[in-house]
């Protein structure tokens, strides 16, 4: 398998008026070419600044990558220009993001703004041929096609996220960053949307970061899986190594809670008590001792190294058996 993106030791702070937060605090992750990472982990554990620093499109004057490397087909995008990395937006990596309100122009029509992305990475391409690519990523999505004459306003929220799926898929990028991409449709339409990404993915060679709560989602579509905490990946694997492994990171545990393998359908994380540490003010030692029913004193003190499985990757102490608990 050849790699297609490697992140070394990232790390990015957030420096607002009051605090410096912390998001990022070694983020360490491959993707091979061709397959599908799903990132999982609670609301503030760094996912969202993860797709965001490999886009380069972190907050100005905010948020600031300060150390580590993503390295995307061997080069280190953090060295290129931003006219670079505007040509590679879209092209090479693009992004759904997770709301997707905010990434339509509400001035344009949906076909208008899916023909642009269109145009600006195949200059090549006729008028009518631009139109035709257009009708059929509308149609791809399950839109017909005769609605790109419609603006944003026009569609329902569920509709206005599958354009906003259109549009990162326009240019067949080689890798797509999917911020929990169908949080906001429902059922029917979560699913063939994801049966729509997941052909994409097996026709199109693209490969995918997918963020997302549903371990259902994790188990049907990814290959490997990254569990995140506090702007750490604390568990990485395959996702047999996740899902069927003998031991696991206390998180992931208390996370998958009653998963109890891969053949269930669909779940969602389960909550664990307590609160993820302050980013403003991370503790030392392992950042989920306060909350780990595990926790000896060494988990306050020292910060754990990996202990590696083979494939499977656990950064704990005291990686537990699972068994009993699932
Ligand atoms: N623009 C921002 N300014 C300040 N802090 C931010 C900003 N964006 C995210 N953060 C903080 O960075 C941390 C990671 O956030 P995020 O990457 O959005 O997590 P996730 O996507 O996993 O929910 C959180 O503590 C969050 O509050
Ligand atoms: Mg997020």
């Amino acid at each position: 398998m050849e790699t297609l993106l490697d992140i070394r030791n990232l790390h990015v702070m957030y420096k607002t008026d009051d605090h410096d937060i912390y998001a990022l605090n070694g983020v360490n992750l491959t993707l091979e070419k061709g397959t599908t990472l799903g990132l999982v982990g609670e609301t503030g554990a760094g996912k969202t600044t993860t797709a965001l620093s490999i886009m380069r499109l972190l907050p100005d004057k905010v948020g600031f990558i300060t150390s580590g490397e993503i390295y995307f087909e061997g080069k280190n995008i953090l060295d290129l220009s931003e006219a670079q990395m505007r040509e590679m937006r879209g092209s090479d990596i693009s992004m759904i993001f997770q709301d997707p309100m905010t990434s339509l122009n509400p001035m344009h029509t949906v076909g208008t703004q899916i023909g642009e992305v269109i145009k600006l990475h195949n200059r090549d391409l006729s008028k009518s041929e631009i139109e035709a690519r257009v009708d059929e990523m509308l149609e791809m999505v399950g839109i017909p096609a005769e609605r790109k004459i419609e603006y944003p306003h026009q569609f329902s929220g569920g509709m206005k996220q599958r354009v906003v799926i259109a549009i990162a898929l326009a240019c067949n990028p080689k890798l797509l960053l999917a911020d929990e991409p169908t949080t906001a449709l429902d059922v029917t339409i979560q699913a063939q949307v994801l049966t729509m990404m997941n052909e994409l993915k097996d026709n199109l060679n693209t490969s995918m970061i997918l963020i997302t709560h549903d371990l259902g989602v994790v188990a049907q579509i990814c290959d490997s899986v990254a569990i995140m905490y506090a702007g750490e990946i604390v568990e990485k694997g395959t996702v047999q190594d996740i899902f069927e492994g003998e031991v696991h990171h206390p998180y992931t545990i208390g996370l998958f809670g009653s998963v109890p393998d891969l053949t269930k359908k669909t779940d969602r994380l389960n909550p664990i008590d307590g609160l993820m540490p302050d980013p403003t003010e991370l503790p030392p030692g392992c950042r989920f001792a306060e909350r780990c029913p595990y926790r000896k004193d060494i988990c306050t003190q020292t910060s754990p190294a990996l202990v590696e499985l083979g494939t499977h990757q656990i950064k704990c102490h005291f990686p537990q058996n699972a068994k009993g608990d699932r």
